[in-house]
């Protein structure tokens, strides 16, 4: 049987800047160990089963499948998710729109609304940091919605509701303190749809018409109806579409529209204020 140590120098080879750690995560995952356990018993014989099962994940990471999807899960904010082929992998960016949306001025028992809620990553941050807002998560994808569901009961989230809905058809009526969203934002035709894990994700989480811009549109549109006086949208976008998105925001008449880059400095979350005058 071979040794944590042999099995360690086998994903040398992986396509990927990260070849070593992907190949700790892959071997901690079938051991059922941690990053620590495997430098301090590097000598331990790991058993055929398990052996074989992590030459199989390494066979499909070789493949290009991604890290999260292979694992079934991936840490956003202080949680660790569950994810599968149905669901965007949540990305560190989207941090930064949990970040602002913590430092707006809400009401103690806020309603916000995560809107594309995927996993249910940002929806689940939010309320875990403030149990006493009552967060609105939806979704059009009802295999997304299964995996957000999964991640309420993991997370033990009790202020989370989930709903199907195409964007705000199925919350009519309903106004809000914050509307939230990391929408599709891809143009069809970006080269990076190609390349990395985005090729395994699904289209419909990524890709947008209009240049990537026509979700954004229609959540920057119908938010007026959805907000509560003072209330505020915040959206993820790409890194070139910060102009275009504040443009929109103007348009719809928001105020104090603004936007905050990710850790690498880009502009990725654009939002405003809503005042009913
Ligand atoms: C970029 S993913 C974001 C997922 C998650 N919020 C995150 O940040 O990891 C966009 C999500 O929007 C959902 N979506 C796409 N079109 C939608 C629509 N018309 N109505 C509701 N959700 C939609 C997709 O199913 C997907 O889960």
């Amino acid at each position: 049987m071979p040794s944590v140590r042999e099995l360690l120098l086998s994903g040398a080879d992986l396509p990927s800047d990260s070849a070593r750690r992907d190949t700790e995560i892959l071997l901690c995952h079938c051991l059922g160990k941690s990053r620590a356990w495997l430098y301090t018993w590097p000598e331990k014989a790991v058993s055929a089963e398990c052996t074989q099962r992590f030459r199989q994940l390494l066979t499909e990471r070789r493949a290009g499948l991604p890290i999260a999807y292979l694992v079934g899960e991936r840490d956003f904010w202080s949680l660790s998710l569950a994810i599968d082929g149905n669901t965007l992998i949540p990305r560190p960016e989207t941090e930064t729109l949990v970040a602002w949306a913590l430092e707006l001025a809400l009401p103690d028992d806020a309603k916000v609304l995560d809107l594309g809620t995927g996993s249910g990553a940002i929806a689940l941050a939010l309320a875990v940091e403030r149990p006493v807002w009552q967060v609105t998560a939806l979704d059009n994808s009802a295999n997304a919605l299964q995996v957000a569901a999964d991640n309420v009961a993991r997370v033990g989230a009790h202020n989370v509701s989930l709903l199907q809905s195409d964007w705000y058809q199925a919350v009519a009526g309903k106004r809000f303190d914050a509307l939230l969203a990391n929408p599709p934002y891809i143009d069809c035709e970006d080269p990076h749809l190609t390349r990395g894990d985005v090729r395994f994700e699904p289209r419909s989480a990524l890709v947008s018409a209009n240049r990537g811009l026509a979700d954004l549109q229609l959540l920057v549109e119908g938010a007026a109806a959805h907000l509560r006086d003072g209330g505020w949208l915040l959206l993820e976008h790409g890194y070139t579409q910060a102009p275009a998105v504040r443009a929109m925001l103007y348009e719809a008449g928001f105020d104090k529209v603004d936007t905050h880059c990710d850790a690498a400095g880009l502009e990725r979350i654009s939002g405003g204020c809503w005042h009913a005058d």
